[in-house]
């Protein structure tokens, strides 16, 4: 019953935006931070993503994204990340901001993705602007820039770094616009992502909320669909196209 809810209210929308977390990947077998079996679990964040941790032991740091982007570059987009770039086709979705590294939602087709914590996909030198997209993980470890020979790092935001400022104004822009925004599989616990729900309620907006338990954005959603994001995005979509072709 409220997939019919949530798909009357998206299929009516003007301007629907998307916050997507680690729970959108989780059924393309990329581990989440913060589940039972999250990354933050087993690992230290403060050993591992942060600038202090990089500049003590780079090595340590290196081998640690090196496994993380192994696991990047085998997956593949699921479901949920196919379901939100039909949404967008239709012409109803206007972007998808996501708070993920892997770049899946692009390879589903999504063609408007703001990257609020940037790519693992992407190295960046730590001394000049060199920049380089990836297609597998380093082999050399730590790499090393080829334009000045300083450290090369992944292209990605750390604890206590801020985030690119395009993307989070673009992200505050898509916001202040919407009329609705669907969260997808994240805890909500990691600022100013999870504040970007509260600007969209702010001037009126409806938060539906898609996760396989509640949430810190729980509170703030209307509607909160139970699942997960490749079951009940599908199911999402398959009924807009009903009302929308109606
Ligand atoms: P978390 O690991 O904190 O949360 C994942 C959320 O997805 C949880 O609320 C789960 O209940 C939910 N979930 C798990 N499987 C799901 C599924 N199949 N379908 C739907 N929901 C599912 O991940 P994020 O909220 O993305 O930041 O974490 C935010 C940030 O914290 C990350 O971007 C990362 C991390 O530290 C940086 O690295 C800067």
């Amino acid at each position: 019953m409220d997939i019919l809810r949530v798909a009357r209210v998206i299929a009516s929308c003007r301007f629907l935006v998307a916050l997507t977390g680690a729970g959108i990947s989780a059924d393309s077998g990329i581990p989440t931070f913060r589940g039972d079996d999250g990354l933050w679990k087993r690992f230290r964040p403060e050993e591992l993503a942060t600038p202090e941790a990089f500049t003590r032991n780079p090595t340590l740091v290196w081998e640690w994204y090196r496994w993380r982007m192994s696991i990047v570059f085998r997956a593949k987009p699921n479901d949920g990340h196919r379901a939100l770039a039909e949404l967008e086709s239709m012409g109803i979705l206007r972007c998808v901001i996501t708070q993920n590294v892997d770049g899946l939602h692009q390879l589903a087709g999504s063609r408007c993705v703001v990257e609020l914590h940037g790519s693992i996909r992407r190295v960046r030198c730590t001394s000049c602007s060199y920049r380089e997209e990836l297609v597998e993980p380093p082999t050399e470890i730590p790499p090393r820039c080829p334009r000045c020979g300083a450290l090369l790092r992944p292209d990605v935001v750390w604890f206590g770094e801020p985030l690119p400022s395009d993307a989070w104004n673009k992200a505050v822009e898509l916001c202040s616009k919407a009329d609705a925004i669907l969260v997808v599989g994240t805890s909500g616990v990691v600022m100013p992502a999870a504040s970007l729900p509260y600007l969209v309620k702010s001037h009126g907006g409806i938060v539906i909320e898609v996760n396989v338990k509640p949430s810190a954005l729980t509170s703030v959603a209307d509607v909160f669909l139970q699942g997960r994001a490749a079951e009940v995005l599908p199911k999402i979509v398959e009924e807009v196209k009903r009302f929308v072709t109606k």
